[in-house]
């Protein structure tokens, strides 16, 4: 197998056109069988999602990677700190030793498919605020806590200060386990997740300051609030979910009585607070799929889900809870064209946009990983 080192030119494989591609990638899928396996996040586009073997939300994307077994090579269909997180997860000791040293090879189709959300916590700015906080209290009383949509730097981070890595569907658990462990945490990089679970878990707003790693005194704080707080909340959010509004819900309420609102908890606090359900990709299509004929439902999260939610439930009426587009930019730039041009670079045995992650930065992450996969 040859490697490119640095990201290779991608060549012109879109004017191929949809149904070409699409028949070339059922090719080399079938020229390398199960040595490969190909991860769709929820998110994907449907012409993509046709083509992944397994698809799910972070958490369960998290643990497939985990246990594979026969594949040596995952095409991650999501965005980068998901195929970091495979690769973590794919290569630990003990999976390497049970493959003689053999590597999993993650691919991520597009290196630029980042997180906007995981690029606001550089892990220099984090360093930076656990330094401060630790001339006003005692960082051995706090817990930090991860959301996986982070580089694998900030988990790493967490694993060597006693922390731990949360997903939307597990996050209530994983704060009852950090406050099992110490008396505050320090949770990043999406405020909204944050707050919207801790205020489930009895934590009010009074007790959560917001960290401004851009504001130089005390992240915007005062030094009293970071003593009362129980947890503090990054400055952080997606900029997806973020464009979903306390208007939507109420207009869709006005317009379409009976209506229930299901929206992702990285919405922000006055959507989530006046939901019916909120919950990971995972909860809103086992919440859809599990509804009788009729329910109507106005869904806040990424476009491509709802439409597909849209698509294979005829006998609901699903709305998309915001009036402007909001997709995810990042995760639609996983297409057929770079999907197909890296299954192909795979069948001739060469290896295109290759994730790994270094190996101090891997061994700490995998730590805490490791005590998320444990939470029940
Ligand atoms: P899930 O963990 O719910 O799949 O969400 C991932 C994500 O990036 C949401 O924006
Ligand atoms: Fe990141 Fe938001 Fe896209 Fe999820 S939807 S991958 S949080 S930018």
């Amino acid at each position: 197998m040859s490697v490119a080192l640095e990201p290779l030119p991608f060549p012109p494989y879109r004017e191929l056109g949809n149904e070409t591609l699409r028949e070339r990638i059922k090719l080399a899928k079938s020229e390398l069988g199960k040595s490969l396996l190909i991860l769709g996040h929820h998110y994907q586009q449907d012409e993509v999602i046709e083509h992944a073997d397994l698809n799910g939300d972070s958490y369960q994307l998290s643990k497939l990677a985990a246990e594979s077994v026969d594949c040596r090579t995952i095409v991650f269909c999501g965005v980068h700190f998901m195929a970091e997180t495979a690769d973590i997860l794919a290569n630990r000791p003990e999976k390497l030793q049970s493959r003689d040293g053999q590597r999993v090879t993650v691919i991520l189709p597009d290196l630029s498919a980042g997180c906007s959300m995981a690029d606001m916590a550089g892990i220099r700015q984090v360093e930076a605020a656990w330094k401060h906080l630790g001339d006003m209290i005692d960082t051995s009383d706090i817990t930090p806590v991860t959301y996986i949509n982070s580089a694998a730097s900030l988990k790493a981070f967490c694993g060597r200060h006693g922390g731990i890595v949360c997903t939307s569907s597990n996050a209530k658990a994983v704060l009852e386990w950090s406050f099992a462990q110490r008396k505050r945490v320090f949770f990043f990089p999406d405020q909204h997740l944050g707050r919207n679970t801790s205020l489930k878990m009895g934590i009010t707003n009074a007790e959560m300051p917001v960290w401004n790693p851009h504001d130089d005194t005390l992240g915007g704080n005062t030094e009293q609030a970071i003593k009362q707080s129980r947890v503090i909340l990054w400055k952080g959010h997606c900029s997806v979910h973020q464009m979903f509004q306390a208007d939507h819900v109420a207009s869709f309420r006005k317009n379409h009585p009976g209506i229930k609102i299901l929206v992702h908890p990285e919405c922000p606090q006055e959507v989530n607070d006046i939901a019916d359900i909120s919950g990971s990709t995972s909860k809103i299509i086992e919440t859809v799929q599990n509804a009788p004929a009729g329910t109507k439902w106005a869904i806040g999260t990424e476009l491509h889900l709802v439409n597909r939610l849209k698509k294979e439930h005829p006998e609901q009426e699903i709305h998309f809870l915001s009036p402007l587009v909001c997709m995810c930019a990042t995760m639609y730039r996983i297409d057929l064209a770079h999907l197909c041009w890296c299954l192909e670079n795979l069948v001739q045995g060469a290896i295109v946009n290759r994730i790994v992650v270094r190996e101090d930065i891997a061994k700490w992450s995998l730590i805490a990983l490791e005590r998320m996969l444990a939470v029940k």
